[in-house]
């Protein structure tokens, strides 16, 4: 996928669809641009969880949101999505909470290893977990839900740049990703042939992406998987649309607090994205926010 070359973003007061009622799930939602995520949510009128995997930490978080007087539009549930237990448990909680209907869906997390050293691969393993295998099975758990919406169901993959297929040097590797009719085997077999690169000492020479390996590598999995996603429940009036977001280089723990813009910059145009109206959805398509005033798009 490559970024596409236009953004949509008409004015969300003329275009408003959801309500109270609407349910927004969004994952490691106790900081960074996940957090700010939540708040843009609350803000707009839906009714938005704020998951994290630290109980303390997501509740302080939902403190924090419910004294900006966000109270009626904020809730709590804990989700580490590394771990498949917690991933079920999450699932079981949601619908016993909020019923067998989920709105929107942003998978934003970021494991704290990913970027730690630009061409370290020594946490590939729990870097593909949280980043690739991580959004794999919370989808699988929760399309039951997303079939019961009445409304399209949206699933918006917090991506980057980094997983643009461009990145990717070997070739055959590449032209199996850029297939038409691309599998979630040939993805996960993409995965474990990186992963056992990484284990054998040969990826270096293997033509994986040069920069951040092993974060490039699972976000280029989680492009990939969208799109397999995406033809799989092409929606076509109702059903289901998955897309993916890269916010730029933002402000938050994982770039040291570096970056062209604050996470509620990006918060908004990923919210923006999420809550198109259903005339303007797209499916299987890659957005990119490249500076705090242009966007670029790209091809999953
Ligand atoms: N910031 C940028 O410049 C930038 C650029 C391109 C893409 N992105 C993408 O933007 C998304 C958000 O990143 P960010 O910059 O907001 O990072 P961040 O501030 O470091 O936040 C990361 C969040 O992910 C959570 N997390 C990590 N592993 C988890 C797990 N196993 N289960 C549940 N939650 C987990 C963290 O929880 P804890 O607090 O418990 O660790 C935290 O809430 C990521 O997908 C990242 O790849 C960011």
């Amino acid at each position: 996928m490559e970024p596409e070359q236009h953004f949509p973003s008409p004015s969300l007061s003329q275009t408003r669809w959801w309500s109270k009622e609407t349910v927004a799930v969004v994952t490691g939602g106790n900081k960074g641009i996940g957090f700010s995520l939540v708040k843009r949510f609350a803000e707009l009128g839906l009714s938005v969880v704020l998951t994290a995997r630290d109980k303390q930490r997501g509740e302080a978080a939902l403190e924090t949101l419910k004294q900006q007087g966000f109270s009626d539009y904020v809730h709590f549930l804990l989700l580490d999505v590394s771990d498949p237990l917690s991933i079920s448990t999450f699932a079981s909680s949601f619908r016993a909470k909020f019923g067998p209907t989920l709105d929107i869906l942003v998978y934003n997390e970021v494991e704290e290893n990913s970027n730690s050293n630009s061409n370290s691969v020594e946490h590939a393993e729990s870097v593909m977990r949280t980043n690739f295998y991580g959004p794999k099975l919370l989808v699988e758990a929760l399309l039951p839900l997303f079939r019961c919406s009445s409304s399209i169901t949206r699933v918006l993959n917090i991506s980057s740049r980094l997983g643009s297929l461009n990145k990717m040097r070997n070739r055959e590797i590449k032209k199996v990703l850029e297939q038409e009719d691309l599998s979630e085997e040939e993805v996960s077999v993409v995965v474990e042939m990186f992963l056992g690169d990484v284990r054998e000492g040969r990826w270096k020479r293997r033509g994986w992406p040069a920069y951040w390996t092993d974060y490039a590598v699972s976000k280029l999995a989680l492009n990939a998987y969208s799109r397999v996603l995406a033809k799989r429940y092409s929606y076509q009036g109702s059903g289901l649309s998955v897309n993916c977001f890269c916010p730029g280089f933002t402000q938050t723990s994982m770039t040291k607090g570096k970056g062209t813009h604050t996470p509620d910059h990006a918060a908004a145009r990923a919210a923006t994205l999420a809550l198109l109206p259903p005339h303007l959805l797209p499916t299987g398509k890659f957005f990119s926010l490249r500076t705090t005033t242009s966007f670029l798009n790209a091809k999953l």
